[in-house]
């Protein structure tokens, strides 16, 4: 059967540039290393925010202040190793779908960002609007890593095959 790479000719020039990642330590890519941390810190910030909801105990609002904190500024590092790979890789800068994974990266730090901020001015913010951003951010996280998933398993973006067994 013809697959649509054989047929398209845009997909076929698509298909013909490099997808090696350009930033990587002994052919591991960095930004797939570092996206596990703003990942699990956004995730465990709506978590805090909940057990605050639950128990009223101020410790929960201070985890969601660190946890917050540490997520914007570990996605940031992220965001910016991902945006050399996006600019210096000709196989990455010309697939929509990494694009799409850039603004959806981009709408999930703007909202960290802006939780951060929140609890840094107004501590006493975290309910609602605190919670309100924890649960947006998570649902941009789970948006921003399913399309960067996809650009590894679909794409084969940052996939280095060695020829040795
Ligand atoms: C803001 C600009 C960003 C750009 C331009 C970008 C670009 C990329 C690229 C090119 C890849 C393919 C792998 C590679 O070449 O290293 C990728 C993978 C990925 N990105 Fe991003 N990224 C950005 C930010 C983020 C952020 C903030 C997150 C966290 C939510 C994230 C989550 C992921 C995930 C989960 C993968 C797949 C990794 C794997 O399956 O091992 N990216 N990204």
């Amino acid at each position: 059967m013809k697959s649509p790479t054989d047929s398209n000719p845009v997909i076929r020039k698509v298909a013909e540039k490099d997808v090696s990642s350009a930033v990587a330590i002994a052919g591991h890519p960095i930004h797939a290393m570092a996206v596990h941390f703003p990942i699990a810190l956004a995730i465990a910030t709506l978590g805090a925010d909940v057990f605050y909801w639950w128990s009223a105990d101020p410790f929960w609002a201070r985890v969601g202040l660190w946890s917050i904190g540490f997520a914007f500024a570990t996605g940031v590092a992220a965001g910016l190793v991902g945006t050399a790979e996006l600019l210096l890789v000709p196989g990455i800068r010309a697939r929509a779908a990494s694009w799409t994974h850039a603004i959806a990266a981009m709408m999930f730090l703007s909202i960290c960002g802006m939780n951060f901020v929140l609890r840094l001015v107004e501590p006493d913010a975290v309910l609602p609007l605190g919670l309100a951003l924890s649960g947006l951010g998570a649902v941009f996280t789970g948006l921003a890593g399913w399309h960067g998933g996809k650009l590894i398993l679909h794409h084969g973006v940052g996939i280095m095959v060695s020829d040795q067994e």
